[in-house]
Parts: structure tokens; sequence; C-alpha cells
């Protein structure tokens, strides 16, 4: 019997190389190595550009003039602040509770506040986006300091984001080289055409829920380890080897045992991901800087080990989690960093579903069985 779904079993097995949906958002060639936003290169956007010029960018789709960028910086610093009602909430979560449960429930929650929140026009949901990309680093911050029995520091409205989010988290406002540091970071992390979290955010906006739930599904597909949750996986087994010289031992038990060597491999680059390039120049500028080089060494051994016996290379989160630890930054804060950047290409996204909607409905193969006869309970 003809179920119409005969042909498509290519489809499986995570859906590699299937094309479900057109962007002009962002490009990525697997087999090169290049990442383009809106037709740029990701060297010529770290080399010159800023996160607020990208957000623009990966939004309207073409470069801001010098109003259009100070108008948009000035928009989004005007939201910097978040609800008091969310930080209080904020204040009865668990203090162990995980940084991205905190950031999902609360992106969540900050729905109630935006009264033209269900807009899925472009004038509403540009409004809702602008929001967005202002509040949540202000979120993820506040979590790390009310968790750690701090007060909050408050946004301060004459910072750009990297600048501002790394000032509210740490209450110490960066120098000019961390902050261009990270600027380029958040650059580096905005847009990756149809990872898992960005698709998850068109299907929820292919259905013509808000903003807000869009972002909020994307931020749980983010959180998994095989997506942004691997920046602290990586960390977490650096600490674990814990020395160069035990890389090599380390490594070949964990590969015997199939594990999967956090931060390396891509479900489409088949060769250097253009922005492990960078991360990897700050993980080194990061080592000189403070006089702590095993992280890099350590990272910069597994890199070469596993090109060697398993020709895969570092992503993006392999040297971005040796570069924020040596920032100081909490290992469970790095996804949320990804977030804090992501939420441009997911909002991105979301704005050139909803131009040009239709509901995303694929279908399954089904491999189950067919024509069985009911039986009763006490028969089976
Ligand atoms: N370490 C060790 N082996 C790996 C590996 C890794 N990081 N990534 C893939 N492999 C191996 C798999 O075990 C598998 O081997 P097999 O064919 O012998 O079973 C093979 O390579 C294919 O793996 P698969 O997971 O199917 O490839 P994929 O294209 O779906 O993988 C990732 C993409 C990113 C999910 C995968 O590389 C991974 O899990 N990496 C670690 C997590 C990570 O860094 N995620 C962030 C991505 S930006």
């Amino acid at each position: 019997m003809s179920t119409g779904t005969e042909g498509t079993s290519a489809a499986a097995a995570g859906l590699r190389g299937v094309v479900a949906a057109q962007s002009s958002i962002g490009d990525v060639n697997g087999e090169q190595g290049v990442l383009i936003y809106q037709g740029y290169d990701i060297h010529d956007l770290a080399e010159h550009s800023t996160f607020e010029e990208v957000v623009f960018l990966l939004w309207n789709g073409r470069l801001p003039k010098q109003d259009e960028l100070e108008a948009l910086t000035k928009e989004i610093r005007a939201n910097y602040a978040i609800p008091a009602e969310i930080v209080a909430g904020m204040k009865y979560m668990p203090k162990d509770a995980d940084p991205m449960d905190v950031l999902r429930t609360c992106v969540s929650a900050l729905d109630f506040y935006d009264k033209d929140g269900h807009g899925t026009d472009r004038e509403a949901a540009m409004k809702s986006a602008i929001k967005l990309t202002g509040q949540i680093g202000t979120i993820a911050a506040a979590w790390d300091r009310i968790r750690n029995g701090k007060d909050i520091v408050s946004p301060d409205s004459s910072l750009s984001i990297a600048e501002n989010f790394l000032y509210m988290l740490r209450g110490t406002k960066p120098d000019a080289d961390e902050a261009r540091m990270f600027d380029v970071c958040l650059i580096l992390h905005a847009d990756h055409e149809l990872n898992a979290s960005t698709f998850t955010t068109r299907v929820v906006a292919g259905t013509l829920a808000d903003m807000y739930g869009c972002v909020t599904a994307g931020i749980a597909a983010l959180a998994g380890p095989l997506h942004g949750g691997a920046n602290t996986a990586v960390m977490k087994m650096l600490i674990e080897i814990g020395d160069v010289d035990k890389v090599d031992g380390w490594l070949e038990k964990a590969l015997e045992e199939k594990r999967k060597i956090m931060g390396i491999g891509h479900a489409v680059y088949k060769t250097e991901d253009p922005r492990a390039t960078w991360l990897r120049r700050y993980s080194k500028q990061m080592a000189e800087k403070s006089g702590e080089s095993k992280w890099f060494d350590m990272s910069q051994k597994i890199e070469k080990l596993m090109l060697e016996k398993k020709g895969m290379h570092p992503n993006v989160d392999f040297y971005s989690a040796s570069t924020y630890y040596l920032m100081g930054i909490a290992l469970d804060m790095y996804t949320p960093i990804f977030a804090v950047s992501r939420i441009s290409g997911w909002t991105g996204h979301i704005l050139e579903q909803y131009g040009n909607n239709k509901l995303i409905r694929p279908r399954a193969e089904y491999i189950g069985q067919r024509d069985l006869k009911y039986a009763a309970i006490g028969e089976r």
C-alpha cells in the first residue's frame, strides 16, 4: 500500500545533506571550510566588523550605514534591562540549576512582559528580536551572579553587547583587547545556517508561534552536548585529562571506548572550521597573557592526534573552551554565551521564516508493523 513516503529514505540519519529551507542569511561550504553571512566571509567580518553590525547584517541582508548602525545599537542598548519580575523569579530558582535551563525558562517568561511579543509581522517581530538580543546576556550574567550569592550588576548602556556582558558577569569592565576578542567570539557564533537550534527555531516559527517560543525552543536544542553544549564538555575533558603528557594515553583509551572527543568533528565541515582558526588564535593569546599554557598545549596535541588518527578537525567549540576558561568564566556559562551570540542568527531566521512562511511538516518513513488486530488486555 502506498504511504506517499517511498523513495525518501535517503533523508534518514539526521537529515544529512537534505536541503530543508531556502535562506539568504548564511552559508557553510563544508568541503572548503568557508562560512559566509549574507555574502560576507566570516574572516572578513571577524577582522573588520562588530557584533552589532553583524546583527544588522543578519536581519537586513546588508551592512548598515553609520546612522543605521547607531540607531540599532541605541535600540538594543535601551533593551539591556530585564523586568524586575524575571530577576525576582531567578532568585527563587535552585542555585544548582543549569544556566541553560535558567536561560530557557527566563526567555520563555520574557514573553509575558512584551505586549507585542506575539506579532509575526516584520515590525512587531523585529521589536521582539531587538528586545531579546538586548536581554539575553543580562539574564545569563544575572544568573551567574545570583547563584553565587552576589548582587547582580545592572547593564551599562554605554557599553557594547560584548563589553556589557563581561561587565555584568564579572563586575569589572574588560580592557580593549579582551573586549575586542570577545566581540569577535560573538561574531563567530552568530549564525551557522541550518544547525540544529536554528532549524528548531524555524520549525516553531513555521507554525506562526511567537518569537519567544521559537527562541525558547532554540535554547533547548542548543543546550545538548552534541550542539552548543560541546564547549563546556571540551573544558571538562581537558580538566579530566589534566596534563599534556596524559593526552596520548587518555585519547587512545577514549577512542578504544568509542567515546566522542568533544569539540572535534562536524556534521558539515570536512576540513578546518573557519571559526576554529580564530578561536585557536585566541586560546593561544589567552595562554600567553595568563602564563597558563597547558590548556592550549593540550588542545593542540588533541587536535594533532585526532587529525592523524581520525582525519577530524576541531570545530567552533574546541578552542572557545580554553579561551573562556582563561577569561575566568564558569564552565557552564560557555553555552549561554553561545546563545548570547546565536540569538542574532535565530531571530534572523525567524524573521525570514515569518516573511515567507510555509508550515514545516515533513513525513516520516514508517518502519513499524501494519494490519495488527487489537487484542483485549487479558488476551495479550
Ligand atoms: N570523536 C570521535 N569520533 C567521532 C567524533 C568525535 N568527536 N565525531 C564523529 N566521530 C566518529 C563517530 O564515532 C562515527 O564513527 P563510526 O562510523 O565508526 O561509528 C563517525 O565519526 C561519524 O560520526 P557521526 O556522529 O555520525 O558524524 P556526524 O557528522 O553526525 O557528527 C558531530 C557530527 C558534531 C555530532 C560529531 O562529530 C560529534 O559528536 N562531535 C563531538 C561533539 C561536538 O563537538 N559538537 C559540536 C559540533 S559544532
